[in-house]
């Protein structure tokens, strides 16, 4: 068979063990379909959207029940959205489980690290394009956690919002951010990303001298299985926006409103959990960062892990890091149940 542009992305053959479900899962593949996937999905919904607060709850509604097909399309928008927070936090977690991080590959950590971010920040601003009730608090309370940073919060807001308060500059802002400007930034990150993959020498497997098994497979192999892994991802995904729609709400009706959904986005309930301890600054702002800096500092101040262990999950070598990670993760994973359970006691 003659190798098509697919397979000239990648070497003529690669060591079996880069390339096992069991040891990558697959995650960073699936999350750059999922990026293309958003695009796509994206694009299509810019023909019908309106980035003013007048028109952006009702050009939802008529996305989701008047265009043909618009409702399939606003919900593969929204679930390859969420799927691709889980699936990036799982290739974080592979990453540092399995010590993949360790020299030559600290800087491509770091590069997958700022795709996280700009990730989450996708997500939180497409949220905010809903424009109705259901985001209202959180765009609220999330904007509002800028003026509390010292020094600089008041002119930061005010570069965020356009105004005293969210309105129309605020969201063509979050509009112009979530289309245009962390897009971009996202794509060139991913093609950065995969750039450095290969040229680290590929997925981290200890080297020929020190490796088991010397099995290779082909390029049209692993192209075999990343069509599979896309299939599967798809048919998810198509089951997910058919039988689950993306949340609508009224529209936005006064931003100074208290009777809003008091929540925010599921990935940030942690977060809006600590906020109920006090200062907004410290827990929305600070420790958010200091957990970042946590995750960023791993694979420079921890002990990294020895070459023989590359390529297998939980080595020894670098358990502190799988400690530590462990620990952010069950840290998040409580506080969110806690937010969970607060707001069902509410209702
Ligand atoms: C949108 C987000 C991301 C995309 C699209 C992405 C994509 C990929 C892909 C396609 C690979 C090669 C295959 C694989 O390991 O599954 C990879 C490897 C890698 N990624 Fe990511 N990634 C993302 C986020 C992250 C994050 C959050 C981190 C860690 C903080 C990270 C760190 C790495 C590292 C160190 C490698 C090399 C792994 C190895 O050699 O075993 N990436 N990424």
């Amino acid at each position: 068979m003659r190798p098509n542009f697919f397979h000239h992305l990648h070497p003529p053959s690669i060591p079996a063990r880069q390339s096992r479900w069991r040891y990558t899962l697959g995650a960073g593949g699936t999350a750059v379909f999922l990026v293309l996937v958003l695009i796509v999905t994206g694009a299509l919904e810019m023909f019908y959207y309106i980035p003013t607060p007048g028109e952006a709850a009702l050009s939802v509604q008529t996305i989701s029940f008047l265009v043909p097909f618009g409702g399939v399309v606003r919900n593969l928008h929204f679930w390859a959205a969420q799927l691709l927070l889980v699936v990036t936090a799982v290739h974080l977690a592979r990453i540092v489980f399995t010590g993949a991080y360790a020299p030559p590959r600290r800087f491509n950590y770091l590069l997958g690290l700022a795709l996280f971010v700009l990730a989450i920040l996708l997500d939180f601003t497409g949220y905010v394009l809903r424009w109705d009730q259901g985001v209202q608090w959180a765009l609220v309370a999330g904007t509002n956690l800028i003026k509390t940073i010292p020094g600089i919060g008041n002119s930061l807001y005010g570069a965020l919002t356009g105004g005293a308060q969210p309105g129309g500059a605020t969201l063509i802002r979050f509009y112009a951010w979530h289309v245009f400007g962390l897009t971009i930034a996202v794509v060139v990150l991913v093609g950065w990303h995969a750039f450095r993959v290969r040229r680290d020498g590929g997925i981290a497997v200890p080297p020929p001298a020190l490796r088991e098994d010397n099995e290779r497979i082909t390029r049209f192999e692993l192209v075999r299985r990343e069509v599979l892994a896309m299939l599967l991802v798809s048919a998810a995904l198509i089951l997910l926006a058919v039988c689950l729609s993306a949340p609508l709400a009224p529209a936005i009706q006064n931003m100074n409103a208290s009777s809003a959904e008091a929540g925010a986005p599921w990935f940030f309930l942690w977060v809006q959990q600590m906020l109920k301890w006090g200062d907004p600054f410290v827990w929305g702002v600070l420790v958010p960062l200091l957990v970042l800096a946590v995750l960023a500092l791993i694979p420079y101040v921890l002990p990294l892990p020895v070459e023989s262990e590359l390529g297998r999950w939980f080595p020894k070598s670098n358990r502190l890091a799988q400690i530590v990670l462990g620990m952010i993760a069950l840290s998040v994973l409580i506080l969110t149940l806690l937010a969970l359970l607060s707001s069902t006691n509410a209702n």
